[in-house]
């Protein structure tokens, strides 16, 4: 049983194949958090301190009792008001103004199936997999709220999911101030805390740092999940590495703000919760009315950091993302936004759409400008009509050209967008988020629209479907590229303001829901600026995300090396583009930007016109090469051979089958010395006892040398050559 309740010890195991995960329900019926970490079958409330501390408070059902405290004692859902002063996840502000929620157990259920959330993305269960759910109903009598906790333990992918429903049954208006979706405590460690931090054109950049006494935190408060922040982080022992060590993940499924903290308290206990952000958020709740905080995904693993990613991709390839492509082979695309920018016409994009088939690409992807009047990023958002002049034919004809050149035809859409140089702003100026009275906040020229608006949202399919019905479009490509700022919305009444940033959120879902539902062939892919919105939220609608708008190969190194911690290689969209680099004027070997890009969602985004002949071939055995590496890269593990953060030489990494008979390593040299010095590196994942070969030779390897004592790192005479090696076991 994954799930056990002992009446006996009061206590709550949840079990995955390697995690052990307790939640003890004491004598005054506080859920106290026990533990969470490697099987011990063994109740740990053993841990628990009560000693007489000063100034940690000790509430009124114990007594005279100064020995217990909810300040030490580790917590399951912690309040804010009742003698606790860690972080909370949960704060309240009741019908009387008071703060107070003291929560105890009330009831709870054991379910044999995934819970699923009302409106959010939440993790599902497969047929034949062993998942079952704990809803654990506390209660406070006095404030008449009630807390269901919910726990899906995911056996076989040694994953928990979380995710609480906030109800009040009082007759007052309470307001919820902040509601984590996972807290976790732990008594006395040394955690070291990564996370995956940036900016535009640099996204989820690693960090790790050693936890000091006080609180550590990183969200976002942009209404999106950010390039600044990713909704993910991972605590670690100190001496944890790739492939050994404990480490603990949370990840948000969430695309809106998030605040996740780790604290360090007085007694060296360690707080960490993970949820919507507190900043603008503050949810009324009439009786009888519920919030639910959006699903956390935890997971723990005794074996290192690689093996917690490899965790987090299994479980976003199958439990996460949804529809066809997730299994189904994805096309190789050619998109035209670094080749033309708006600057194109219906010509320019049959003529792409001609040489890439001829080089093996299967899909063209039209980029911004096609609609409206959009010749540059001042106009056009909202109005999405195509453009005759640029495309004096239509869509339908457009797309059948390019099918009739061996190509699946795509567009881009900014659905949550408008600029005020548009039909849309002129027609409807009240459907852009702006408050009244107040100048607006231009960003790229363009304001958001009021996805808390049922109008808004219907015109929105409207439109899109329009669109879809009108050609054969079998991609959709759906960005966003601005933050939230001075947010109001006529649709609510002025105390529920604290409403719209999750609302706003609530909204693109139903949207994302109606359309990928209505359009179960068509392949979407995320995007905010590349990827500001990267999230596990966004992968239960759109399969893959633009990584990034950096698409400096070098760049990408690190940026592949920080979204691979929590998410598999073919979620990240992945172009080979054009030097000098747009971004960085780098200039790297084609060879280079086609090996970094096939780690990822595979792409191409230049204008394959103006290539030599010479490219063009290579660009074909990419393609091809692609091709029949595709499940390898898509289904196989994923190993970071180094860390970008620390070798300046070199940056590896590797794909291996689940079998282990056939692994892809790739490497990059970022950086050219004079008469080089030796260096190796050591493979992973392999079977020791295997013999392997490279491709078309004869020299054999056991799988021990080349994880024990490695692989030469090729000498270069120029910087930023790559090298892939395809080891296979001999038969
Ligand atoms: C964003 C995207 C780019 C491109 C442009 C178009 O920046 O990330 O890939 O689609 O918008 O305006």
């Amino acid at each position: 049983m994954a799930i056990r309740f002992s009446e006996e010890q009061q206590v709550f195991y949840l079990t995955t194949q390697q995690s052990e995960y307790q939640i003890k329900i004491d004598q005054y019926g506080h859920a106290l958090h026990s533990y969470y970490g490697a099987k011990v079958d063994q109740d740990m409330s053993y841990l628990f301190s009560y000693e007489n501390r000063g100034f940690s408070g000790n509430p009124d059902v114990v007594g005279k009792d100064r020995t217990y405290s909810l300040d030490v004692l580790p917590q399951e859902y912690p309040v804010f008001g009742m003698g606790d002063y860690r972080q909370p996840a949960l704060e309240i502000e009741n019908h009387d103004g008071s703060y107070g929620v003291e929560l105890t157990y009330d009831s709870h259920e054991i379910k044999m199936e995934k819970y699923q959330l009302e409106g959010l993305p939440a993790a599902y269960q497969n047929s034949g997999e062993s998942v079952s759910t704990l809803e654990l109903n506390l209660y406070d009598a006095i404030s008449k709220i009630k807390v269901q906790l919910l726990y899906g333990v995911f056996e076989e992918k040694d994953i928990i999911t979380r995710a609480v429903t906030i109800t009040n049954m009082g007759s007052g208006k309470v307001n919820v101030l902040k509601a984590d979706s996972a807290s976790l405590d732990y008594a006395d460690k040394d955690f070291d805390v990564i996370h995956f931090h940036g900016r535009h054109n640099m996204e989820r950049q690693y960090e790790r740092l050693s936890l000091k006494n006080g609180a550590f935190s990183i969200g976002s408060h942009r209404g999106t999940s950010s390039h600044q922040h990713n909704p993910f982080i991972i605590l670690s022992d100190s001496e944890t590495t790739e492939s050994h060590g404990n480490c603990y993940g949370m990840m948000l499924m969430y695309s809106g703000n998030f605040l996740a903290t780790i604290e360090k308290s007085q007694y060296n206990q360690v707080r960490a919760g993970i949820g919507i952000g507190s900043r603008g958020f503050r949810y009324s709740l009439a009786h009888g009315e519920s919030f639910t905080a959006p699903e956390a995904i935890l997971s723990y693993s005794a074996n290192g950091l690689e093996e917690l990613s490899h965790h987090y991709h299994q479980f976003i390839q199958k439990n996460v993302v949804r529809g066809k492509f997730r299994d189904q082979r994805r096309p190789v695309l050619i998109n035209n936004w670094e080749a033309t920018y708006f600057d194109f016409t219906e010509q320019k994009l049959i003529d792409i759409a001609r040489d890439a088939a001829g080089v093996g690409i299967e899909l063209l992807v039209m980029d911004d400008g096609w609609f409206g009047k959009r010749d540059s990023d001042t106009s056009g958002l909202g109005d999405w009509q195509v453009n005759l002049e640029k495309i004096p034919n239509g869509l339908k004809q457009l797309a059948d050209t390019v099918n009739k050149e061996g190509l699946k035809f795509g567009i881009w859409f900014e659905p949550e967008m408008v600029s005020e140089d548009s039909d849309m702003y002129r027609k409807h100026p009240e459907w852009s988020i702006n408050i009244p009275g107040r100048p607006g906040i231009r960003s790229r020229d363009q304001y958001v629209l009021d996805f808390t608006r049922q109008d808004v949202r219907d015109h929105l399919v409207g439109a899109i479907t329009e669109v879809l019905d009108s050609a054969n479009i079998e991609y959709v490509k759906w960005d966003m590229n601005r933050s939230l700022s001075n947010v109001f919305s006529e649709s609510l009444e002025s105390h529920e303001h604290g409403k719209f940033y999750h609302l706003y959120i609530l909204g693109l879902y139903e949207v994302l829901e109606r359309l990928t539902s209505a359009y179960p062939d068509v392949l979407f892919e995320g995007c905010s600026g590349g990827g500001g919105r990267f999230d596990a939220g966004m992968l239960y609608y759109t399969p893959q995300i633009w990584t990034s708008d950096d698409t400096d190969a070098v760049e990408r190194l690190r940026i592949q090396h920080g979204t691979s911690f929590g998410y598999p290689t073919r979620t990240n969209g992945s172009h080979v583009s054009a030097v000098p680099n747009h971004q960085t004027s780098r200039i790297t070997p084609l060879n280079t930007r086609g090996i970094v890009a096939m780690s990822g969602s595979f792409g191409y985004e230049l204008d394959i016109t103006k290539l030599t002949q010479a490219e063009k071939d290579e660009v074909a055995e990419q393609v091809e090469m692609f091709k029949s590496y595709y499940n390898l890269i898509h289904e196989g593990l994923y190993y970071r051979l180094t860390n970008p953060w620390e070798n300046e030489s070199f940056t590896a990494w590797q794909i291996v089958s689940n079998d282990k008979k056939e692994t892809l390593v790739s490497l990059v040299r970022t950086r050219q010395y004079a008469n080089d010095p030796i260096a190796i590196f050591r493979l992973k994942g392999l079977d020791p006892q295997q013999i392997y070969q490279l491709d078309g030779e004869e020299k054999e390897y056991t799988g021990a040398a080349l994880m024990a004592s490695g692989w030469p790192v090729p000498q270069t005479n120029q910087e930023y050559q790559a090298f892939t090696y395809h080891f296979v076991c001999k038969e």
